[in-house]
């Protein structure tokens, strides 16, 4: 027929499974690009210039190129640079956390820039030390301010990271590739994958709007 989904039949939970694949591999990026970007953030805000420069060509770098160019860039470069092979999940990682630093970077600068001087003088004014202000009554602020734009990158991710599929990492998309070659019918697993992609969207958002609305009840 023109579309039968009993043709996924056996191949259901070796879909499934990519979903593990595909969360996992977010979680992980997301998690560096996270504490990379932080770093990168501090540096842009320091008044040491080689940092700022550092940071500030960085990101113009990161962004401005591909991200499925830097993914084949690690994954293929790497053997001829250093004589060994890089893992696929490992090249992909350091390419999605790299890239992901970077638009981070600029997204938590400008949420520490926004947090209100006024908290960053009483600070001072009490005598707090720079690092437990930061820590302690800054970041946490900055962090609650940029979380729409922190959720917005997570689904980045979840969907840019159908890209490790070229890599050969067994993704969700991957998974969909193979069982496609196998029943010689493309629509059934790609629907099913392009499915599961938008319920894992759904859920990330949902979460997110629950504890904005936590977080807001406090103020
Ligand atoms: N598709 C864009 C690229 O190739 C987006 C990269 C990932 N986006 C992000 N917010 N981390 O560069």
């Amino acid at each position: 027929g023109l579309i039968d989904f009993s043709s996924l039949d056996g191949y259901t939970g070796f879909i499934l499974r990519g979903t593990l694949v595909t969360l996992l591999f977010t979680l992980v990026s997301a998690l560096l690009g996270f504490i990379w970007g932080t770093i990168l953030s501090l540096f842009k805000l320091s008044t040491v210039k080689p940092l700022q420069w550092f940071a500030t060509v960085y990101t113009s770098v990161f962004r401005g190129t591909p991200l499925l160019l830097q993914l084949v860039l690690i994954y293929y470069a790497t053997p001829q640079l250093t004589g060994y092979d890089i893992p696929a999940l490992l090249a992909a990682g350091l390419a999605f956390g790299l890239n992901s630093a970077a638009y981070l970077s600029e997204t938590i600068r400008g949420g520490i820039m926004a947090v209100d001087r006024g908290q960053r003088e009483a600070a001072m004014a009490l005598g707090i030390p720079y690092r437990t202000m930061m820590v302690s009554i800054i970041f946490p602020q900055a962090v609650k301010n940029i979380l729409p734009a922190l959720v917005n990158e997570c689904v980045a991710l979840i969907k840019e990271s159908s890209l490790v599929s070229v890599i050969g990492v067994a993704d969700l998309l991957r998974r969909a590739s193979e069982v496609q070659a196998a029943t010689y019918r493309a629509l059934e697993s790609l629907l099913f994958v392009g499915a599961i992609y938008y319920v894992l969207v759904l859920v990330l958002t949902s979460l997110a709007r629950l504890l904005e609305r936590r977080l807001r009840r406090s103020d």
